[in-house]
């Protein structure tokens, strides 16, 4: 009898990642690997790296360390290193030095090539170290080995133009690159018809979708509109939004198509004007609030969300407190706060006047304390509200179903039978909030 093999792929940073763990998942099945999430039993644990912040990229060197003695243990196991991290300036070879039991190291831009690597690996036993230094042109052949449940993920672009100068993303996933849009609406098509209930287009910018297609006629919003006509029992959400993009086009199409989430990330990173120029992301803050206010008019209970960027280059108390008012002022529903963090080869490195440790923590606490006690407020604000929820689960000890909002807010529905079947969509009345988790009941 042949021994079942197992595979381990580790995925660091954001939903790209994410989403391309399942393009490496769907390799990996081809070569007989099942999924374990024992280190001990994997015969293949693949790291999906991310360098958005130095302490992810050394979190993430200290558990390829940890491998060391389960290599030596098992001579046989295989270790790939792959992603945003390998892809970064020197990197490949700092992962070579310091760990030198790892058996591949590949980038991004060589991710469609896993197959070939790990084939040409086993055949061999020879270690494989290619990070190519350039993009090329959209590779479609994959299969991807969907785990995120009734969500599919699906690339409409890959990449970012944009060099926001505190960002090692453009560095490390090159130029903008659309996908067509019959190959996008093909694959939204089928995820449909597979029964996903949520479908999810990932870009770094999504908003500029198509400007690097020689056809006026391609944009974000068309497709948008295009996905949200299809027939079928799902719904459309989309990620992340650039201000200096968003068009009043794209809020219309997501108010007046049912089948579109009502959810928006769109990113702030400062409140700053004179922050918002230095990162070179291109708009003011009067235009993003002037977006804020386009989208509560076209869609009054849009939940919108943000990243901010605290402590970067000549932040000061007043630029900081920009920032602090404006997250008063719209009243996000999700604030995500990072501090700003180094990253060798962009333009924000080199600027002087780097804000201390001790500050950056301090503001980052400022501003959770501040969404926590806004979140807090617009949960009581749910209350007797009816929500469209997606049921994820029935927890058989707690006694009720865990649902999902199309914004990701979960609300228990206590439930002595489990007789509703998972992955379906429902009208939850919220009646009470009990240490900030919302309950509720179903109307359907
Ligand atoms: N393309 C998306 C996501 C970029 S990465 C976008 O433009 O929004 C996700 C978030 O990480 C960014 O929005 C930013 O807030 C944060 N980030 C990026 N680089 C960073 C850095 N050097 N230090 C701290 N946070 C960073
Ligand atoms: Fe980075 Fe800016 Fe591109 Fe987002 S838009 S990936 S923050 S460079
Ligand atoms: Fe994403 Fe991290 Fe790469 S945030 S694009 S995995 S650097």
């Amino acid at each position: 009898m042949i021994k079942q093999k197992y595979y381990l792929i580790k995925t660091y940073g954001c939903q790209m990642n994410v989403h391309e763990s399942e393009k490496l998942a769907g390799v990996l099945n081809l070569f007989g690997y099942i999924e374990t999430s024992e280190q001990l039993s994997a015969d293949i644990v693949v790291f999906n790296t991310c360098c958005i912040r130095d302490g992810a990229e050394q979190k993430l060197y200290a558990h390829i360390g940890a491998l060391k003695s389960l290599k030596k243990n098992n001579p046989n196991l295989i270790i790939c290193v792959c992603g945003c991290a390998s892809q970064a300036e020197g990197r490949a070879e700092i992962i070579k030095k310091k760990f030198p039991f790892v058996d591949i190291i590949i980038g991004t831009h060589n991710l469609h090539v896993f197959q070939e690597y790990l084939e040409s690996f086993i055949e061999n036993k020879k270690y494989i170290c290619d990070v190519w230094e350039n993009e090329r042109e959209i590779n479609e052949n994959y299969n991807a080995l969907r785990t995120s449940g009734a969500n599919a993920w699906v690339n409409i672009s890959y990449g970012c133009n944009n060099f926001c100068s505190y960002c090692i993303v453009p560095f490390v996933r090159g130029k903008e690159r659309s996908r067509k849009m019959e190959d996008i609406i093909n694959e939204v098509k089928n995820l449909i018809k597979e029964g996903y209930k949520y479908i999810t287009l990932l870009g770094q910018n999504v908003n500029s979708y198509g400007n690097d297609i020689d056809d006026k006629n391609i944009t974000f919003a068309k497709l948008l509109e295009k996905c949200a006509k299809l027939d079928g029992n799902f719904k459309l959400k989309f990620m992340t939004s650039h201000p200096k993009d968003l068009t009043e086009d794209v809020i219309k199409t997501i108010a007046t198509n049912d089948k579109i989430c009502k959810v928006i990330h769109l990113p702030v990173q400062s409140g700053s004007n004179k922050i918002l120029k230095l990162m070179n992301r291109k708009y003011t803050k009067e235009h993003y609030l002037s977006l804020i206010k386009n989208i509560r008019n076209h869609i009054p209970d849009c939940y919108i969300s943000t990243d901010i960027i605290v402590g970067f280059p000549c932040e000061n108390e007043e630029d900081f407190m920009e920032t602090y008012n404006l997250i008063k002022e719209v009243q996000y529903d999700g604030v995500f706060a990072f501090m700003y963090s180094k990253r060798s080869g962009t333009v924000a490195d080199k600027m002087e006047e780097q804000v201390s440790n001790e500050i950056k923590r301090k503001r980052v606490n400022e501003l959770l304390k501040l969404s926590k006690s806004i979140t807090k407020q617009k949960n009581s604000e749910l209350i007797g509200k009816v929500i469209n929820a997606l049921v994820d689960s029935y927890d058989k000890e707690k006694k009720g179903y865990n649902t999902f909002t199309d914004s990701g807010k979960s609300i228990f529905v206590p439930s002595d039978k489990n007789i509703i079947s998972i992955h379906s969509f429902h009208k939850v009345e919220v009646k009470r909030m009990i240490n900030n988790k919302l309950i509720g009941e179903f109307l359907n």
